[in-house]
């Protein structure tokens, strides 16, 4: 249910954002994540956006630096696996989130 109602969250923002972009000739400033994303990161990605928004908000992905990146999601990757119950985040699935997390952070 939760995941339905971020569904149509997402969408309506994107529905937000394209309606923008239509009326102002100026292009919008991309969001940091979008910029030339290796695609190879695209699966931290959404093993982010998936599993850390579940007790707060998503934090914003450019929001901090690598260490305080790396610091952080070694502890949030324990209390989603015991929200879950079960290892939902093993040792792979933290290292492709920490990479995806890394190459958007904040610099220095
Ligand atoms: C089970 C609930 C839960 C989930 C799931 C969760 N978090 Fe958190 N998160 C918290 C709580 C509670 C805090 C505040 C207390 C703390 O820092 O431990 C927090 C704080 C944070 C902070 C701020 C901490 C700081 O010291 O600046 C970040 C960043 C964060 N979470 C990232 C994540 C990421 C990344 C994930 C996914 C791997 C995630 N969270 C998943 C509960 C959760």
């Amino acid at each position: 249910m939760k995941k339905v109602l971020l569904s149509v969250l997402v969408v309506a923002v994107l529905a937000a954002c394209s309606a923008r972009k239509t009326e102002s000739a100026a292009p919008a400033k991309a969001p940091v994540e979008t910029v030339a994303l290796d695609p190879a990161l695209l699966t931290g990605k959404t093993l982010y956006e998936t599993h850390c928004g579940g007790c707060h908000p998503l934090k914003k992905a450019d929001g901090r630096t690598k260490e305080a990146w790396t610091s952080v999601v070694p502890r949030m990757v324990v209390k989603v696996n015991k929200k879950a119950g079960k290892e939902v985040l093993g040792e792979a699935e933290k290292t492709q989130i920490l990479n995806y997390l890394h190459a958007v952070a904040k610099k220095s």
